[in-house]
């Protein structure tokens, strides 16, 4: 097959790195890749060449391929470029304006931020790998905007308190914000509706705030489902009480499909303490903070708030490394019998193809 590897336009992030292009082409793969692919995350076009990958202008990278890779984003022109047999992968279901051009031009994309939660998709999870590299990263910001120490020190000038720091949304971001909290010597506590994580977050050191009577439901594959009214008041008062105490709070509360909850009022910020630091990794969708701007820093009531839902793009070597294995193992799994027998029965696939087989028999 020839796989074609894209520049991605939106994010500091390449498809595939040389040493999964390798192993492509070890498996008699032919790869094309657009010059500057790797760019923005440390991999020059000479990896690339050196690995046994050819160089070729971004249009003929999308007339040739038979497979295109690429993060996300796709341009109006590369839309008009892609052929009807090409297949496309990259992670679009949060840009809704380009799912549906993706959809009006029939164009067979996978997204990769669509796989199921399952035990077979672990490789392939793309959104689990960025989530994680996302919660370590909100701490490393939070430290370097909160002007004090995380662990307690004792000095001859007298002792220092450790950081009190709190994770709103215990899911693969929140563990891994504890988690990296916990190693800079603060004290943690975190709070999530799915009160299965709790004994994840002992596990991890840190304190679980307990709020009576969530909504749990099995069925939701793990994810958080709506809460009832009383539910979500009980919350608020106590999440207000732990915010006023805390000097960096990181949010990463999503449901999927749905605005994020709203869980830090304007109130709870104005009563926070001078130079704290709040880190929203939902702020894409609508932001766990009243105040929160998404893809900005804002100062409000002496607190600082960091709106970023990707700051895995801060780490774009890794951010790729992860990102590339994930493709790889879907590459292995989908394409496994050739480009003529996708296992379009399986939810891997059915999940994860924009345009489904169904759609294309309705409008042919
Ligand atoms: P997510 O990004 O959708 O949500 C993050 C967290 O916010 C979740 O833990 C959720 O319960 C929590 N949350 C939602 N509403 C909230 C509210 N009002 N207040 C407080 N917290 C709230 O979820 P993520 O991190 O992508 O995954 C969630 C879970 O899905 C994982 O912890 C795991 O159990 C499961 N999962 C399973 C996988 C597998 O089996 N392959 C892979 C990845 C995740």
């Amino acid at each position: 097959m020839v796989i074609g590897l894209l520049k991605c336009t939106e994010e500091s992030l390449v498809g595939l790195i040389p040493n999964v292009v390798s192993k492509l082409i070890k498996e008699g793969h032919n790869v094309m890749f657009e010059p500057g692919a790797g760019d923005d995350s440390d991999y020059s076009d000479q990896e690339y060449l050196n690995v046994g990958a050819s160089s070729h202008e971004r249009s003929d990278v999308i007339a040739k391929s038979d497979i295109l890779v690429t993060v996300s984003g796709l341009g109006a022109e590369d839309l008009s470029l892609i052929g009807e047999t090409t297949y496309v992968i990259g992670k679009f279901n949060s840009n809704i304006e380009l799912v549906e051009k993706i959809k009006d031009n029939r164009i067979k994309a996978f997204s990769l931020d669509l796989l199921p939660r399952s035990t077979i998709a672990q490789s392939m999870d793309v959104l689990s790998s960025l989530a994680s590299l996302s919660g370590y990263k909100s701490i490393i910001s939070a430290a370097e905007n909160f002007a004090g120490y995380f662990p307690m020190m004792t000095t001859s000038a007298g002792t220092i308190p450790p950081a009190r720091v709190l994770i709103l949304g215990a899911g693969v971001a929140g563990l891994q914000a504890i988690a990296t909290a916990k190693r800079l010597g603060a004290v943690v506590e975190a709070f999530d509706v799915r009160s299965s994580v709790k004994e994840e977050v002992q596990s991890l050191g840190a304190k679980f705030i307990e709020v009576e009577g969530s909504q749990e439901d099995a069925s939701a594959g793990g994810y958080a489902v709506k809460q009832s009214e009383e539910y979500i008041q009980k919350q608020k008062e106590l999440i207000h009480a732990t915010a006023t105490k805390a000097d960096v709070i990181v949010t990463t509360a999503a449901i999927p499909g749905r605005k994020a909850p709203l869980l830090i009022e304007n109130r709870t910020v104005a009563s926070m303490k001078n130079g704290s630091v709040i880190v929203d990794l939902a702020a894409a969708t609508g932001g766990n903070c009243a105040l929160t701007q998404n893809d900005q820093i804002v100062e409000a009531e002496g607190v600082t708030i960091i709106g970023d839902s990707r700051l895995y793009n801060k780490m774009g070597k890794q951010a790729s490394l992860v990102y590339s294995n994930n493709v790889f193992s879907f590459l292995k799994f989908v394409f496994k019998e050739g480009l003529e027998n996708i296992p379009h029965d399986h939810e891997i696939v059915s999940k994860t193809l924009l345009t489904s087989i169904q759609q294309e028999a309705v409008s042919a």
